[in-house]
């Protein structure tokens, strides 16, 4: 006991339970929006830990703010909100939330893939403002998806997860990543490809892979010149992994068909323009967004911050190099 964590906006109340079981303090912010920088910093000075959102820009001002703390748990798989090399560098360990939201997030990409290739929001639309007169025998004209060919871009948990979805449909997958992924090839046949054929090739694609430098605008100008002009692209992942604004050029000049995206460049900002196009299924990140899913990932990162208080190894500690830099 005796520890004093701060939470950096209010989590599912399972997490927060096992929090004040384990430490003295548990400072929760209850306001619900996000805190300022100048908050931010000056609610971390003197904890031995924090559990922050992937909305709390964790970087070297709030880290050296947080000196002597344990380390930072965030509410979250992706990590790309925190500098965690910096981190890594003063000593504090950073975990996240992998594995238990697998599913809702497949299942949420599915859901946009649908929307979008259905024309879902518009149909709905359309009905609730009295346009629906009669049965339309050329109107609504979606895109078939049995038997199509869906790309995955990041075959990890999601992706798999996602492309396993994609059976049913008897649909032919490509997919693209830095290693082949055995489970997709002997469940679906699905074919390892590099990325331009997987953009040639795919009618649907989506993307699963974490925002790192690397990644950044890994879909742009050249990348969206190369798909089929029928192909829907479908983004639960993280926004930057796709240059928005060269985006929008192409969904305005229709040189692909559509888009599902969960996640965007300068979130929440939206680049311009895309909340005009209709050929667009626009969702706040809500990929986890589950009453079942949100209570686990608030137990994990509840667990994951009170075993970095006892002096334990995190399950999911995403720097465990910070184990040497300890040890010096
Ligand atoms: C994550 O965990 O990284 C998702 O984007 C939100 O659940």
């Amino acid at each position: 006991m005796g520890y004093n964590v701060f939470v950096t906006r209010k989590i599912p109340e399972i997490g927060l339970t096992i929090l004040r079981e384990n430490c003295e303090v548990v400072e929760v912010n209850y306001e619900d929006r996000i805190l300022t920088k100048e908050e931010l910093l000056k609610k971390v000075v003197g904890r031995n830990g924090i559990l922050c959102l992937l909305t709390d820009k964790i970087d070297e001002d709030v880290i050296m703010a947080a000196k002597g703390a344990r380390g930072f748990s965030n509410y979250a798989v992706g990590v790309d909100n925190i500098d965690v090399a910096t981190a890594t560098k003063y000593g504090m360990m950073i975990s996240n939330t992998p594995g238990v939201l697998t599913d809702a997030t497949a299942d949420l990409t599915w859901a946009l893939l649908f929307s979008v290739a259905r024309q879902i929001l518009e149909a709905d639309r359309f009905v609730r403002n009295g346009r629906f007169k009669s049965w339309l025998p050329v109107g609504f004209l979606g895109a078939d998806i049995t038997g199509k060919t869906l790309g995955i871009i990041g075959a990890g948990r999601i992706g798999t997860a996602v492309a396993l979805r994609a059976k049913s449909f008897r649909m032919r997958v490509l997919y693209y990543d830095i290693k082949a992924n055995e489970t997709l090839e002997r469940e679906l046949n699905a074919e390892y490809v590099d990325l331009e054929t997987l953009l040639q090739e795919s009618d649907f694609i989506s993307i699963h892979i974490p925002l790192t430098e690397e990644t950044r605008h890994l879909i742009s100008t050249k990348e969206l010149s190369v798909m089929k002009k029928t192909a829907i692209l479908i983004n639960t992942s993280r926004g930057a992994v796709i240059d928005e604004e060269e985006l929008v050029k192409a969904l305005k000049e229709r040189r692909i068909a559509g888009a599902g995206l969960d996640v965007y460049e300068n979130e929440p900002q939206l680049t311009e323009d895309l909340v005009d196009l209709k050929n667009v299924v626009l969702l706040p990140h809500i990929g986890s967004a589950t009453v079942e899913t949100r209570d686990k990932m608030a137990v994990i990162a509840a667990e994951n911050l009170v075993a970095m208080m006892k002096g334990q190894i995190p399950h999911n500690l995403v720097n465990p190099e910070v184990l040497r830099v300890n040890k010096r």
